[in-house]
């Protein structure tokens, strides 16, 4: 007798046609919306939630009795895991955005102290306005949180002539433990956040830790908003002692009339890091082989077990 297939469930057509003509499975683009979910929902084994997984797509998953598998398409995965059933594995997209996010890392540090913005709203006004700026070659830069991402803009970053500090959960040659962060933030010029969320991260850029950095250093978060207290970050700002580059907030969206929308030394994109052809190619050939990989009975790739 012929086995069923098995059903994965994707969230866009390109998710879709990345997965076309696997032995074995049976893939549907799940609504938009999960209001209206069709009966299959009860079979889908295989299931990848929406790059920004809403509510209604990641509530979905309680009514899949199946579900063996949840792939996420992006790196963090704070959202979904909190619904993922005891039954399914979840595995995250680590590596498939470090190109992407990297590159964003580097763009707004050089933007931020070249001031791009302020020059970009001077060519919008039509005024040429002829100023010094500061520069990043010289600057000793902090990467707290030196995974894959971290590893990535380190590799971007060599030949700006900077010097590299680093900081993970865990200590090892050449990257030093989160306990040393009182002693390095006063050094560095610049201050990259690139960790998970989790209990120890969320909150950690407080008062106290933007207190120790550096007068004039910058800020730049392309992790998570929760990472950072908004409003401290916001008092520390608004002093002038410090700019940021944000490429995500907390709250998110950042509501019209948001303090840190008037805040001059902040530069914001909203969460762009990984919106990138680069990233969603990477993607779906990353969700593919996962698929494969799960359809062949081999071991998955970046299964969560710990903290992430
Ligand atoms: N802006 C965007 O669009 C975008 C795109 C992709 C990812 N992200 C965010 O970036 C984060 C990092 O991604 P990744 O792929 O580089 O993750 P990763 O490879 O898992 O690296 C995370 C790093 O954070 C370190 N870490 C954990 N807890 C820490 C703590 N309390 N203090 C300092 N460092 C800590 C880890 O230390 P160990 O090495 O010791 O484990 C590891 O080096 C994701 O979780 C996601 O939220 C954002």
């Amino acid at each position: 007798m012929l086995s069923e297939p098995t059903l994965i469930w994707v969230p866009t057509e390109p998710v879709a046609q990345a997965l076309a003509g696997l032995t074995g499975a049976s893939v549907e683009v799940y609504p938009p919306d999960g209001s209206d979910l069709p009966e299959s929902v009860a079979n889908v084994e295989f299931y990848v939630p929406p790059f920004f997984p809403r509510t209604d797509a990641v509530a979905a998953m309680k009514r899949m009795p199946k579900l063996k598998v949840v792939q996420t398409l992006t790196a963090g995965f704070d959202a979904v895991r909190p619904h993922v059933p005891a039954s399914a594995v979840l595995c995250n997209a680590r590596g498939v955005h470090d190109a992407s996010t990297a590159e964003w890392v580097v763009g707004a540090i050089v933007a931020a102290i070249r001031q791009f913005p302020y020059f970009a709203a001077q060519q919008a006004a039509g005024r040429w306005s002829y100023q010094f700026t500061d520069c990043l070659a010289g600057k000793t830069v902090l990467i707290v949180g030196y995974g894959s991402i971290g590893q990535a803009v380190q590799r971007r970053l060599t030949g700006f002539e900077v010097t590299i500090r680093r900081v993970a959960r865990t200590a090892r040659p050449g990257v030093s433990p989160v306990s040393e962060l009182p002693e390095l933030l006063p050094a560095a010029d610049v201050v990259i956040l690139l960790a998970p969320v989790t209990t120890e991260t969320v909150g950690m850029v407080d008062a106290a830790f933007l207190a120790r950095m550096k007068e004039g250093a910058l800020l730049v978060n392309a992790a998570r908003g929760v990472l950072v207290v908004t409003e401290d970050l916001v008092a520390e700002v608004a002093a002038g002692r410090l700019s940021a580059a944000l490429d995500v907030t907390d709250p998110e969206p950042l509501p019209p009339g948001h303090p840190l929308w008037a805040l001059p030394n902040v530069l914001i994109t909203p969460h762009v890091g990984a919106s990138t052809p680069v990233s969603a190619r990477t993607a779906e050939q990353f969700v593919r082989d996962q698929a494969e990989r799960y359809l062949a009975g081999q071991p998955l790739l970046n299964v969560i077990t710990g903290d992430y």
